[in-house]
């Protein structure tokens, strides 16, 4: 653990990688296992495909290429004493426990540094750079590799058209290091975080907690599979991240005309053109990722960040306006100006 700052310190975006696993599943794949077709799929969710993991393959596995590619890109080496802190934001853990972060630090060889989990389903990477970014304020670290991954292949209802067609999976990860300089760019310049818990039940995976454990012989087979009213959430998807959105922008003072680039959760067109028009921001500014890589949960704003940045869109300076919305009901904004960022 590293002196408390004499300084203020503030938390910048340095290093940006990304993975998704080789299997390619086209919504043909889908239409000839379920009662659905690519034009529903298309029209209703802007999806084509989605990366799914061979079976075998865990959340960890994913988390660890991203990770390594973001250290790649921050120029670091995988050693002990380079980051105080591996934050893992996600859905699907290797199991219940214990948490998989520790072992994505042991694997790439971090050492002995702090390593959690963070649940916040598709708004987990929000929350998880808010936590890095509050333990870097307060001095308690100064470099922290923060990740999202998902392996929903694993907990999808292969029966249920209405969430096995939209779900993917993939990791995403940022390294994030202290600087006093609050304009340097990367430096992430507000937050907004919340959630509704009185709507837990609109995305669930009912089983494998306390209120109902996962045996043998399960009455309801059904119960360990991820579960979604899609027509409840997307209506306060779009409220919720419109809401967040003018809540950062407020913060900073930045009127919504100066956003280069609405970074939003992937998990529907609709949902991005609502948001999009909602907040008054050209949809060409909406970094669209879902029509490659599906709904990846935690991972979809790196990932889409990550694919924006090798596309070459993101210019250093520009502004960036991130948003995000998930089951718990739980959603999160963040604002930063892209930093001059290396490939890995
Ligand atoms: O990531 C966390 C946050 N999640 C989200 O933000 C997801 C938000 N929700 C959505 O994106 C959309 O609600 C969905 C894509 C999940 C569904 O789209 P929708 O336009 O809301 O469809 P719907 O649920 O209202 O269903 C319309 C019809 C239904 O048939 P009936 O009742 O009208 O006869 C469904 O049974 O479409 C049917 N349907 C399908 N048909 C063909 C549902 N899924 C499918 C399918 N293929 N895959």
């Amino acid at each position: 653990m590293t002196k408390p700052p004499e300084r203020p310190r503030y938390a910048a975006l340095t290093g940006l990688g990304s993975h998704v696993p080789p299997r390619t599943v086209t919504n043909d794949d889908l239409a000839e296992l379920l009662a659905t077709t690519d034009e529903w799929i298309t029209t209703r969710t802007g999806i084509k495909t989605r990366h799914w993991a061979e079976p075998g393959t865990a959340t960890s596995d994913l988390a660890l290429e991203a990770a390594a590619r973001a250290l790649r890109s921050a120029r670091l080496p995988a050693e002990p004493g380079t980051v105080d802190a591996v934050i893992l934001a996600t859905t699907t853990p290797d199991q219940p426990c214990p948490a998989t972060a520790p072992q994505i630090a042991a694997r790439l060889g971090l050492g002995h540094c702090a390593a959690y989990d963070i649940a916040a389903v598709c708004s987990g990477f929000l929350y998880a750079l808010a936590a890095a970014a509050g333990q870097i304020a307060a001095g308690q670290a100064r470099r922290i590799l923060v990740i999202g991954a998902e392996t929903y292949s694993t907990i999808l209802n292969p029966g249920d058209r209405t969430t096995a067609v939209i779900f993917g999976d993939g990791a995403g990860a940022v390294v994030l290091e202290a600087t006093a300089d609050r304009d340097q760019p990367g430096v992430l310049r507000a937050f907004d975080l919340g959630s509704d818990g009185t709507h837990y039940e609109l995305i669930t995976v009912p089983a494998g907690g306390s209120r109902q454990r996962t045996t043998p012989g399960e009455p309801n087979p059904d119960s360990h599979y991820f579960a979604m009213d899609g027509r409840q959430v997307f209506t306060q998807a779009v409220t919720r991240m419109a809401d967040s959105c003018r809540t950062v922008l407020d913060r900073l003072g930045w009127p919504v005309e100066q956003v280069d680039h609405l970074v939003g959760h992937q998990a529907n067109l609709r949902i991005l053109t609502a948001l999009a028009r909602d907040l008054g921001i050209p949809l060409q500014r909406a970094a669209v990722h879902l029509d490659r890589v599906g709904n990846t949960s935690a991972a979809s704003i790196p990932l889409a960040l990550d694919d924006a940045h090798r596309r070459g869109a993101l210019t250093p300076g520009d502004t960036v306006l991130l948003t995000a919305f998930g089951g718990g009901l739980t959603w999160g904004s963040a604002a930063l100006l892209w930093p001059s960022v290396s490939p890995p």
